[in-house]
């Protein structure tokens, strides 16, 4: 029994001796790292959390497990070797793609497992986008490209040479570890690599990564800026619709604080009447935020509203206030000058009328001066035709002469007018008469009566021999050579009657060369009104007879 129970325990203990000889220490397992590298390149691997592979006082051994768990050579002539913590592919095949194992045995005793997952494609995959390491896509001006680790990393370590490529073009004179490029644009963007040539063993070896260049344009903020409204005031139509525009700039490629509103009174508008947007203007990338506040009917109110349109940016603020303005009017303005012109229509027909009177009424006042220098005795010399003229004619001629002319220029005006066949003394030489007093006379006053043939019923006259009977007997001759040749007097034209059918043909040739100068005045024997003295024939005939009657001064020189 004792010594059945020895020998169990003799068995237990060789089998726990022979145990503890083939169990591996504990070993803490990394990260797994994963890269994926074109066959016709070499890779030189070294775990990313390893601080120096070359480390004499630690314990390195690699592994590739693959369909079994294989071992990796050390020979530095070995296509795939490692050296401490590195693993070398010197001329990759994709065979070679697997799950890489290094155990690092410290001296202390500590364990740990680096992993790796190495994928080796084709040459003809070179410029893919899953060959390509993480982007560079800041918004900075001048953007640094660095070479990816395992590269720069590679070429540190073996003192190679960098060379750059943009979309496998050479860049030259790109030698560095980082690649710089200035000013970014559109046009730069693209696929970057860099190629570190390294020797090992006296063998020329590439490496590559690459990266992509994002240009992302550049944010600035600004100052808030507010573009409008520009004024303080908005003209505005009561009752109509009115859009308020508060836009502001912010800066350039803003994306987010950058808020424009309005404030009515203090307070902001209703979210129904405003509508807002954030938009960048092409090509500068400016951004802009507007606040549209829309008021759909403008009432009185809104005139004494205080509108606010506020700005706020990344760190700074701004408000510009607005009031509305009502639309003058050009309505007034128009009646305005409407009334001032027919005003001036008026004023000019009024004063056109009324010139005659205006005259007469200014007369006495204007002529003060000139009064004393004309000595005459007579104002007027009446000349008129006593033969050819019809019945008619002739009762209106007489009544003309004996009634409505001395009682109207004579009485009332006080004129002094000289009338053949009342003025003249009887006996006395006519032709010395004539002359006598159409010397002494300031205006020669003509009438006019209708030509023979305008009547069918003749006087007597007709049987007068033929010098009398013709019209522009001697009184006539003598009055226009002093009117017309020695300007000594000014002619007043009355007609009486129609002027028929002939016109003033029949009439001496100075008459209607005067007739022609100025028109007639027409007597109007029929109308009620034309005997009154003030009436307008009247008032024409006055405005052409002298200023100043000439009673009062030849009175004045008789006594
Ligand atoms: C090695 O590979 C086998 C199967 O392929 C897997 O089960 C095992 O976990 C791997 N070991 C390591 C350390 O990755
Ligand atoms: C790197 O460049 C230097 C100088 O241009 C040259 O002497 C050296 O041979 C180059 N090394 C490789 C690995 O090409
Ligand atoms: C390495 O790359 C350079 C171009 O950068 C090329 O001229 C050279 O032939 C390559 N060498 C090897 C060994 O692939
Ligand atoms: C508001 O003003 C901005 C800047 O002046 C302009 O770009 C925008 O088109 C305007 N919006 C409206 C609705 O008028």
């Amino acid at each position: 029994m004792e010594a059945f129970r020895l020998l169990f325990l003799v068995v237990v203990v060789i089998s726990t001796s022979e145990c503890s000889e083939t169990t591996q220490p504990e070993c803490k397992d990394l990260d797994t790292e994963t890269f994926r590298i074109l066959e016709d390149e070499a890779f030189y691997f070294v775990p990313s959390t390893l601080l120096d592979p070359n480390n004499p006082n630690v314990n390195f051994t690699w592994y590739k497990n693959s369909s079994q768990f294989e071992k990796i050579s050390s020979d530095e002539r070995d296509r795939v070797h490692f050296h401490g913590g590195a693993l070398f592919f010197l001329n990759p095949d994709s065979a070679d793609s697997g799950h890489y194992t290094a155990r690092k045995i410290s001296s202390s005793g500590k364990c740990y497992n680096y992993h790796v997952n190495i994928n080796f494609f084709s040459a003809s995959y070179r410029g893919s986008e899953a060959f390509t390491y993480g982007p560079i896509e800041n918004s900075d001006q001048n953007k640094k490209i660095p070479c990816p680790d395992p590269v720069s990393y590679t070429c540190k370590m073996f003192k190679g040479n960098f060379t750059w490529y943009k979309e496998l073009n050479l860049l030259p004179g790109k030698n560095e570890e980082n690649l710089w490029v200035n000013n970014v644009t559109k046009h730069d963007e693209g696929m970057y690599t860099c190629i570190c040539t390294w020797t090992h063993n006296h063998k020329v070896y590439n490496s590559s990564a690459s990266r992509r260049l994002k240009h992302k344009g550049l944010h600035k903020h600004d100052d808030v800026q507010i573009l409008t409204p520009s004024n303080k005031e908005q003209v505005a139509d009561e009752g109509f619709k009115i859009i308020l525009n508060c836009s502001i700039y912010c800066g350039v490629n803003v994306k987010h604080d950058c808020d424009a509103s309005w404030l009515v009174n203090g307070n902001p508008a209703k979210k129904t009447d405003i509508s807002t947007k954030m938009f960048m203007v092409n090509p500068s990338n400016i951004t802009i935020s507007t606040a549209i506040l829309t008021i759909d009917k403008v009432s009185a109110k809104h005139f004494q509203d205080k509108f606010e349109c506020v700005g706020v940016g990344f760190n700074t603020y701004e408000s510009v206030s607005l009031t509305l303005k009502r639309r003058e009017s050009i309505t007034p303005l128009v009646i305005g000058g409407v009334c001032v012109l027919l005003f001036c229509v008026i004023a000019a027909m009024l004063v056109k009328w009324f010139a005659i009177d205006l005259a007469l009424f200014f007369r006495p006042f204007c002529t003060l001066s000139s009064r004393n220098e004309d000595a005459r005795l007579y104002d007027a010399y009446v000349v008129y035709q006593t033969q050819g003229i019809d019945k008619g004619t002739e009762n209106t001629l007489s009544m003309f002469i004996t009634k409505s002319l001395p009682s109207v220029l004579e009485k009332k005006c006080g004129y002094r007018l000289f009338l053949h066949g009342r003025d003249d003394i009887p006996g006395e030489d006519r032709l010395e008469v004539v002359e006598k007093c159409m010397r002494q006379s300031r205006r020669l006053m003509v009438l006019l009566t209708p030509g023979s043939g305008s009547g069918s019923e003749t006087t007597d006259g007709d049987l007068l021999p033929p010098q009398m009977s013709a019209i522009g007997g001697f009184d006539w001759q003598v009055g226009l050579h002093h009117a017309l040749v020695q300007r000594e007097m000014n002619v007043i034209l009355i007609q009486l009657g129609d002027t028929g059918p002939e016109g003033y043909t029949h009439l001496p040739p100075g008459v209607q060369h005067l007739i022609r100068k100025s028109a007639p005045i027409r007597w109007p024997e029929c109308s009620q009104g034309a005997a009154a003295w003030n009436s307008r024939f009247w008032k024409k005939v006055r405005y052409l007879m002298p200023a100043t009657p000439a009673k009062k001064c030849a009175l004045s020189d008789i006594i």
